[in-house]
């Protein structure tokens, strides 16, 4: 009799949900009807399988590009989703009403699954204190302090590199040599830390921790849906113990990686503590000498007032979401940066040549690097065309409305000049169709052109607040999520330039390089290989032929 009770309430339960969900998608159906976009694969998985896979670099294009700025795609169960590349509907989802758009649940649980409660695990006031406390260390000023830091470890990256081209000219692997680098430069620059000292083949637990992370979670997409439902199984002791039970060995592998990062994280925490409380005197002795982030933010918790300071735990749960953040972003652009100036050696020509009469691979200080004109030009060109992300999603948490800077045509003909956003729906932030849409950056937008740099852009880009907070441009987004790395991923890529073409030149190799679509988009030969690469042929250069 219970038991019969029990089912039919279950059944009952059941009804209201489903009843609830499919009035949530008519709902957003409507309010959606008049917008157009490609049409989804299936009604059951809609186009999520077209956008959100290894081959959709073509489906992601077609959809920034051959639709208007605002395009509507389809997820589970016919859901529509919006791709957003209008100016004015992105300022309003990340400036002015940002709000009302927080990133999925599942992107905040996941996260602080992994790396606890940092930076991308924090939503409202945790998020900006954390922030707070975090901004100056990212600050222009502090770039000046470590930019002596990021020369460091770029000469050794050309060091490691010479021993691999003894017979002058050879071919290498450029994507490892950069992941290493970028490493190491948030390694030291960031947690005053050095992970790989870039002369062989080092092993270093945290750097193979970190290095693993993505490969794993990408095994296991139905359990980070699932991530918000687990987040709230009590406290993280009684979670890591239930984990240990589960009978998968992707779950298995993560559960080790956030583990160990978490346990080499305290370490460096606890060294960092002691060096500053033994004094001046410790603390210069350490990597990075006292100026990397971490000891800016034990330091700047201790004088700032009671109400901004943060738990132990945090500053903790920084350290890997900053590693993490850091590593493919930057590796992958630069790793792109030297695929292109092999594709036009012309340009790589005039770029060495700025470099070298500017000395730029010695040691420059941060306002002589930063005002190369070609380098500048080069860094900002290939970010705009190649954001390592291409979009980003936010979730809608009630009903409100997207203006447009120009009206759209809708389906039945009708100009559209504002979008009614249902609660629940998916926007997704095109960062791949704001940076280079023909109508703002004019006909070349899809060409690579590092020279438009070098003179005023086009008004309707400069006129339009684009709200990036690089370049009028969306790769590191806007608001109070944009990346808090933008200046440091730029400088440290001007650095790694300069050394490098002061003393190699690069060339392609005849292997078909490929690019994926991912979180972080990254290179292969060919479409069949898994290992993510990017084999140049590199020459020693030694001097102008005269
Ligand atoms: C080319 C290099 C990089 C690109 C294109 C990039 C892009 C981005 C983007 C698009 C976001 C927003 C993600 C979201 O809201 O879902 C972000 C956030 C973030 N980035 Fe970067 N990033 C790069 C390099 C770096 C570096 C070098 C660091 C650290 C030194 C860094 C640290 C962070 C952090 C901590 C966040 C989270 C910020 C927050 O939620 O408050 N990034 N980045
Ligand atoms: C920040 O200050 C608070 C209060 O003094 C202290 O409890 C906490 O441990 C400090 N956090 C760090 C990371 O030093
Ligand atoms: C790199 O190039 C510079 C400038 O041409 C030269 O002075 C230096 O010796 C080279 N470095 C190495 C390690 O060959």
């Amino acid at each position: 009799m219970a038991l019969m009770q029990f089912w039919s309430s279950l059944l009952i339960l059941g009804t209201v949900v489903f009843a609830w969900k499919y009035l949530e998608i008519r709902k957003a159906r409507n309010a959606l009807h008049n917008i157009a976009g490609p049409p989804p694969a299936s009604f059951l998985k809609g186009s999520i399988s077209q956008f959100f896979s290894r081959d959709s670099t073509d489906f992601q294009r077609r959809l920034a590009f051959d639709y208007a700025p605002i395009a509507k795609l389809y997820s589970m169960f016919g859901r529509p989703m919006l791709y957003v590349s209008d100016p004015k509907a992105l300022y309003t989802i990340m400036i002015k009403d940002e709000p009302s758009f927080p990133e999925p649940d599942s992107f905040i649980s996941t996260n602080h699954l992994i790396f606890g409660r940092g930076l991308v695990a924090t939503l409202g006031e945790t998020h900006r204190k954390q922030r707070k406390l975090l901004n100056p260390a990212f600050s222009i000023n502090h770039m000046r302090h470590i930019i002596p830091i990021f020369y460091n470890v770029a000469h050794k990256l050309r060091n490691g590199l010479m021993k691999q081209i003894v017979g002058g000219t050879e071919e290498v692997d450029l994507l490892e040599w950069m992941s290493r680098a970028a490493l190491e430069l948030i390694g030291q620059g960031g947690l005053g830390y050095s992970f790989d000292p870039l002369v062989e083949d080092t092993h270093n637990e945290y750097g193979d921790a970190l290095r693993a992370l993505f490969p794993n979670l990408v095994k296991i997409p139905i359990m980070r849906l699932m991530t918000p439902y687990l987040i709230r199984l009590g406290p993280a002791a009684f979670r890591r113990f239930v984990l240990k039970f589960v009978p998968d060995g992707g779950v298995q592998s993560l559960r080790y990686i956030a583990d160990t990062m978490d346990s080499q994280s305290r370490a460096i925490f606890e060294k960092k503590k002691a060096a500053l409380l033994q004094g001046e005197e410790a603390v210069l002795q350490q990597v990075g000498e006292g100026k990397d982030i971490i000891s800016i933010l034990i330091r700047a918790n201790a004088s700032t007032s009671e109400v901004d300071r943060l738990p132990e735990d945090q500053i903790i749960a920084q350290m890997s979401t900053l590693v993490f953040a850091a590593t493919d972003t930057t590796s992958n652009t630069l790793a792109r940066i030297l695929q292109i100036l092999a594709e036009f050696p012309d340009v790589q020509e005039k770029l060495r040549a700025e470099v070298i009469d500017a000395h730029a691979g010695e040691s420059l200080t941060y306002d002589e690097l930063d005002q190369l004109p070609l380098l500048d030009g080069v860094c900002r060109e290939t970010l705009r065309l190649n954001p390592p992300g291409v979009f980003i999603s936010r979730v809608a948490n009630r009903d409100t409305i997207l203006p447009l800077a120009e009206p759209i045509i809708g389906v039945d003909g009708s100009l559209i000049s504002e979008i009614p956003v249902v609660k629940g729906t998916e926007v997704i932030i095109g960062i791949l169709g704001c940076n280079a849409r023909k109508d703002l950056w004019g006909e070349d937008a899809h060409e690579w052109k590092p020279e438009r740099w070098l003179a005023p852009l086009p008004e309707k880009v400069t006129k339009n607040t684009i709200p990036g907070v690089y370049a009028n441009l969306m790769t590191f987004i806007g608001g109070k999520r944009a990346c808090i790395g933008f200046k440091f991923s730029e400088m440290e890529m001007k650095v790694v330039l300069s050394v490098l073409l002061t003393n190699f030149t690069f060339e392609l190799t005849d292997k078909p390089i490929v690019w994926n679509a991912a979180a972080v988009r990254y290179p292969t030969v060919g479409r069949m290989d898994n290992k993510p690469q990017m084999p140049l042929k590199v020459r020693l250069y030694e001097g102008a032929k005269v």
